[in-house]
């Protein structure tokens, strides 16, 4: 199978690129520039493209099985003025829906983000003010509510790609909302929330999100189990790892910042705010366990 990865020399595409040529995909890499750490493994062919060029997105895909577009402005300080954060996004991604359907692609993965749910009560507000997310977990259920243009252009994305399922029966379609996307593997990230208010950062860290993140690697092997799973139809799901950026226990992360929320599960022992369960069901994945040191006796 033929993958057009879009955003290939990102931080994503340079992690996911290899995992897909490593599991027998060959892999068509489009971006702004070529990744110079991108290993020349014979199955993975990159390509200088601007995806705000519809005739070359067109020309680009041709011969295409399946395409997971990433390229897109990744947050809402990326372009100025914001508005072309929206422009650039909404554009990028009709132009590289539109040309994989009209080559007969039949497997799109979009990559979302939280933020199509919202990203505000940033944890320096006083008051912090109540949520607006209806329930905890959250999953690719949970209401769009964006907040600002970046995320604006996710569920513009989203729904783009939703009617193109809807009008193409053939079509199976994931979108991928995804939280901070870092960290290593299996390994706690343990952000200091007194060090954040410290530095001043305070202003970059949406108690909304629920601190979620997953490293490049989970993103990977997520998008191999969609790739593999998939089926005609439209779906959403929202991923991220066993843990939050504070490694607090997710009790602890409801209590603090999301007082009044119904909260569907029970949350003991866990760490994160997001459900996966559904894609493990649907697909078959599960994150890589993060790995916490055993409680001292007594
Ligand atoms: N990084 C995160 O924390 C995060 C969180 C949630 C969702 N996402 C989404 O995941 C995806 C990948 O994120 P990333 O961290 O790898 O971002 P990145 O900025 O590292 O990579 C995006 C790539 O897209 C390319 N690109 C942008 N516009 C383009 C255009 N017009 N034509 C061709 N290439 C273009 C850029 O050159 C860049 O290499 C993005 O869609 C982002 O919105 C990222």
């Amino acid at each position: 199978m033929r993958v057009a990865v879009t955003g290939s020399a990102g931080g994503v595409g340079r992690v996911l690129c290899p995992a897909l040529a490593d599991a027998g995909f060959d892999v068509l890499g489009l971006d702004l520039s070529l990744s110079t750490t991108l290993r020349d493994d014979g199955r993975t062919e990159q390509r200088v493209i601007d995806l705000l060029d519809r005739v070359a997105v067109f020309d680009a895909l041709a011969g295409i099985d399946a395409v997971v577009h990433m390229a897109n402005h990744p947050n809402s300080y990326a372009a100025r003025p914001p508005t072309r954060v929206y422009t650039d996004n909404v554009t990028t991604n009709t132009n590289v829906f539109e040309a994989a359907l009209a080559h007969g692609c039949n497997k799109l993965v979009f990559f979302s983000s939280i933020q199509a749910q919202g990203s505000t009560r940033m944890i320096g507000d006083d008051p912090l003010g109540p949520s607006h997310i209806p329930y905890l977990p959250m999953d690719g259920n949970t209401p769009a509510y964006p907040t600002n243009y970046y995320g604006l252009s996710k569920v513009v994305g989203e729904q783009l790609l939703e009617m193109h399922c809807r009008l193409n029966p053939e079509l199976a379609g994931v979108v991928v909302r995804l939280p901070y996307i870092g960290g290593e593997p299996g390994r706690p990230m343990e952000r200091k929330l007194d060090e954040v208010r410290r530095r001043g950062w305070q202003k970059f860290f949406s108690a909304d999100e629920g601190f979620a993140y997953i490293p490049p690697a989970d993103v990977a092997s997520l998008v191999l189990a969609l790739l593999r799973g998939m089926t005609p139809g439209f779906d959403r799901v929202l991923a991220a790892v066993n843990d939050n950026q504070f490694s607090l226990p997710a009790e602890r992360v409801a209590a603090d910042y999301f007082a009044g929320v119904e909260v569907r599960q029970d949350l003991s022992g866990r760490f994160t705010l997001i459900d996966n369960a559904p894609i493990t069901r649907r697909y078959g994945w599960e994150p890589t366990p993060v790995q916490r040191p055993a409680p001292v006796p007594g």
